[in-house]
Order: C-alpha cells, then structure tokens, then sequence
C-alpha cells in the first residue's frame, strides 16, 4: 500500500524539521493483552510478555512502510508496579534484553530509539542500558521509535506544571515542551494521530493523555502477541479513510 500520496493532517502541535520520520504519522500503541494470550493457553502470565517482546520487533520494523514516522508503545505504565514482583522482574529482564538486542538493528534501520517516562525508579542495569541504546540510535532518521516505561501521563502533567511554575506567561507549546523534559523526549512535541489499544480493552490507562487530544481511536480485539503487521496495516489504512475535523466543520458544508 502507498502511502506517499496520502496527505497527513497534522494537528496544532506539530514538527519543525522535515526528517524522514517527521514527515509521518505519529501511531501510539497500548500493547496490552499479553496475560490474558497466555492464560487462554494455559500458560503463565509471562509468557505472554515474551510472545509480545517477539512482535514488538515485527512492528518497529513495518511501522516505516506503514507510513508511521512516530512510533510511542506503551510497555510499563507507573500503575504496572503494582503487579506480582516475580511479574516486574521478568518485564524488566525483558526491556533490557530487548534493547541490548535491538540497537544494532535500529541502527541498521536508521531508527532513533528514545525510552519515555520516569527514570529514577528504573534498576541501574536497565538504565544503562536505555542509555547505551539512546546513544548508539541517536541520529535515526526514519522513525522515532519511542518506548514508554514507568509512563503516567497525568505524572508526566504534573511534573510539568512543578517546571513552568514561576513562568508568567505559559502557552500550550510550553506545556507540551516541558512534558516532553519531564519524560527524558528531546524531539519536538507532537501529537498522537492514531491510537491503537490492542486486547480487547477500550480505556486509555493513563497513556499521552495531552498528545491524544485529536487522536483517532483504534481499538482491537486481538491481543498484543497475536498483533501482525498486517493488522497495523489495517488500522492505519482506516486512520487514511476517518475525516478529521478539529472541531471545525468539513470542507464540503464549509459553503
Ligand atoms: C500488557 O499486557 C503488558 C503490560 C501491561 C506490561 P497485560 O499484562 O496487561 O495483559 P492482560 O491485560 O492481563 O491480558
Ligand atoms: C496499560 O495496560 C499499560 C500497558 C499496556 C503497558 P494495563 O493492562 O496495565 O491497563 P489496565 O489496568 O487494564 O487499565
Ligand atoms: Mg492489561
């Protein structure tokens, strides 16, 4: 599917450069659904976190030929600490194992890897490793992949809100510069467009809540390890056929 020819409406908060990956739509994904894949084969809950590390790759990977030039997936929110610790453990074992296994290949792929949300609360072993991985990605140009782990968007506003305090003038474009500080994004803010929640679940939990003001909802029954790029292809081909508006009328009954 092309997706040169489609023209990509952006909202107020927008890109400034004109980079490979700015030039696409920004997809957020809540990868959720994970236990429940698991559960349903009698399995532990964590075995489904590692079916879905495996898929994480597959869509980094057609997000590009998607037309995706932002990529944010939602892998640990602040709330996740409140599971099973065996549970935490094993997601934290899976992010560092994915990010020393990936970044060689998001060089390769020209993809700049970016983790959003807290750190100090992140074990030492796996900063480092974000570090590494950030450093090593920095100058991809073809996607912006960004990670979100121990992610609160309402954290991420608050925290906010603590920087500009003292400001005498604040604009949307502040507010939405320094949540992109608080949580460690050094690219331009910008807008989600799409928004896919995988597993059934039709709630945001707490995900980009400012940067989903305008974002067209997907949801999904299938959940995150069975997710195909084939499904990701689906949904932005349904983004490419909605009618945005902004809240302004459509063109036809503008007279
Ligand atoms: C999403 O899958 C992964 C994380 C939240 C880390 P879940 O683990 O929430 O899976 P379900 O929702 O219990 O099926
Ligand atoms: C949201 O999923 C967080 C991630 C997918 C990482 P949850 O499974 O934690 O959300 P709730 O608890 O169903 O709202
Ligand atoms: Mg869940």
């Amino acid at each position: 599917m092309s997706h040169s020819s489609h023209s990509v409406k952006r909202s107020h908060v927008h890109a400034t450069h004109g980079t490979a990956a700015e030039k696409g739509i920004h997809v957020a994904i809540i990868m959720d659904g994970n236990g429940r894949w698991a559960t349903a084969r009698g399995r532990p809950r964590t075995a489904g976190h590692i079916a879905g590390a495996r898929v994480v790759r597959k869509i980094v990977e057609a997000a590009p030929d998607c037309g995706i030039g932002m990529l944010t997936l939602y892998a640990f929110s602040a709330d996740n600490w409140a599971r099973p610790s065996r549970e935490v453990a094993l997601l934290m074992r899976l992010f560092r194992r994915y990010l020393v296994a990936e970044t060689d290949r998001c060089v390769t792929n020209d993809v700049r890897m970016r983790i959003i949300g807290r750190r100090d609360r992140i074990p030492g072993e796996l900063l480092r490793a974000i570090q590494a991985a950030e450093e090593a990605t920095k100058y991809g140009k073809k996607l912006d992949l960004r990670i979100a782990v121990d992610y609160s968007a309402r954290d991420a506003v608050t925290r906010a809100v603590k920087k500009l305090r003292g400001h005498e003038s604040v604009t949307r474009e502040d507010v939405a510069r320094a949540m992109c500080d608080v949580d460690h994004w050094t690219g331009d803010p910008r807008d989600v467009d799409l928004l896919i929640r995988t597993g059934g679940e039709q709630r945001l939990s707490d995900f980009l809540l400012w940067e989903c003001a305008y974002a067209e909802l997907y949801f999904t029954d299938r959940r995150w390890p069975d997710f195909s790029p084939a499904d990701l292809e689906q949904a932005v081909h349904q983004f490419h056929s909605r009618e945005r508006r902004f809240g302004a009328v459509p063109e036809a009954a503008a007279g």
